[in-house]
């Protein structure tokens, strides 16, 4: 990790990260004002001059106005949908709206759909662009943390079901991503720690340097240093690239990303995707407990579990269970839940565990007394201190 900035014009630069996937292959731009230019940076990649923008109901009071003329001035005639914001639209009904919506339009093959917004939108967005007349081009416009440093890139579309998070989904690339930093500094503190949270994830699974980069910078990242935070979300594109280049459909190495992700998806199909946990503080807690499994395992120290403990507790993130929202909180029905995962295999739950920080690795070999001791002991200590 290169924790030196040799941008001279800070808050300017601009960085461009490959995602190497054969015909596939697309550019992240990571910046400043790279809405301004949206127009111009998407019309040589895409086939033609018809775009829809699928944004929410938030980003579009903020957002959707200079996109549609960023994308006019190129010569794209636009339209526009808007969903509900928050995680409830990331489902099959929202979906099967905005596909009814879309063809109403008539839309041709070559017409591009833009995802402006976070993970939800962008989830529901190339899931839409996958499935619409067999697939049209798509474009991610992340302006969330989150999005930018992971669900914006790498091409995992989708929306959740009943019976758990991101179960009805395709694998589908976008042609271009632009990550613009500055559309950060209108995301509420809260979302913005919840994305850096996926931040941190890459540093523990192979990169101890970022991860100790990022305990010495994070509460100024979060604080809104415009340099650190584009370094950052580089940082994590480079790193997602190099993941999704090397296994693009998860059969092996991709699964990595979901460190702290089994944990997270039970606990936030436990609130009913109400909004009372965000998905990036779901997953920090996960990654605390996929380390606490690691250490109780012998994969691991208990130090590793305390220093990953410290550093979402530094910058508010939960580290422990008494600062989740009041969920049911039921060890058997959290593990029923797990096994409903993407990444169960003949019937055995796939975790990512680690032999210490940026050495995380996957197992199928979690005994679940080990796993429903873990539950049960964060429980115990949630109420301890809750009642403290
Ligand atoms: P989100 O899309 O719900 O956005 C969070 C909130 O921020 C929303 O209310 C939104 O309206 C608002 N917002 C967005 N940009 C804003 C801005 N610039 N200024 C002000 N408000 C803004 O949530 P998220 O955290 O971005 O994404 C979470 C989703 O991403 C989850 O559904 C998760 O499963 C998914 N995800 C997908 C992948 C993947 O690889 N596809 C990876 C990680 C997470
Ligand atoms: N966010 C996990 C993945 O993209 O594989």
């Amino acid at each position: 990790m290169d924790t030196t900035n040799p941008d001279p014009r800070p808050g300017q630069a601009r960085e461009t990260v490959r995602v190497e996937l054969g015909p596939r292959s697309y550019d992240v731009l990571v910046g400043s004002d790279l809405l301004r230019e949206a127009g111009a940076l998407l019309a040589p990649l895409l086939p033609g001059r018809s775009a829809i923008v699928v944004t929410d109901s938030v980003v579009a009071n903020v957002y959707l106005d200079s996109t549609l003329d960023a994308l006019k001035e190129a010569g794209f005639a636009c339209s526009h949908v808007i969903v509900d914001a928050g995680e409830h639209s990331k489902d099959l009904a929202t979906l099967g709206g905005v596909l009814d919506d879309i063809l109403g339009r008539g839309i041709e093959r070559t017409t591009t759909l833009v995802a402006l917004g976070g993970g939800v939108v962008g989830d529901l967005t190339g899931f839409a662009a996958s499935v619409l007349l067999r697939g049209v081009p798509f474009v991610q416009i992340p302006t969330t943390l989150l999005a930018q440093v992971d669900s914006g890139v790498g091409g995992k579309t989708g929306v959740n079901s009943t019976h758990g998070k991101n179960l009805i989904g395709t694998f589908y690339q976008p042609r271009l991503v632009l990550a613009d930093v500055a559309t950060l500094g209108t995301l509420p503190a809260r979302e913005l720690r919840a994305g850096y949270a996926e931040i941190v994830k890459y540093g523990l699974i192979d990169d101890p340097e970022f991860f100790a980069w990022l305990e010495r910078n994070g509460a100024a990242l979060l604080a809104g240093d415009r340099d650190l935070t584009r370094t950052a979300v580089a940082h994590s594109c480079r790193a997602k690239a190099r993941i999704v280049a090397a296994d693009e459909r998860e059969s092996g190495t991709r699964a990595l990303l979901n460190l702290g992700h089994t944990f997270a998806h039970a606990l936030e199909a436990e609130t009913g995707y109400d909004g009372s946990l965000l998905h990036g503080e779901a997953v920090a807690y996960g990654i605390v407990l996929a380390h606490r499994l690691s250490a109780a395992l012998g994969h691991c120290t208990g130090d590793d579990a305390a220093r990953v403990t410290a550093h979402f507790r530094a910058i508010d993130l939960p580290s422990e269970a008494a600062a989740l929202p009041a969920i049911r909180w039921d060890p058997p029905a959290l593990i029923a839940r797990m096994r409903r995962d993407k990444k169960v295999q003949d019937g055995r739950m796939t975790f990512v565990l680690t032999r210490g920080i940026g050495r995380a690795f996957l197992s199928q070999d979690v005994p679940p007394e080990a796993l429903g001791g873990l539950l049960d002991q964060a429980f115990d200590q949630g109420a301890r201190s809750a009642s403290r």
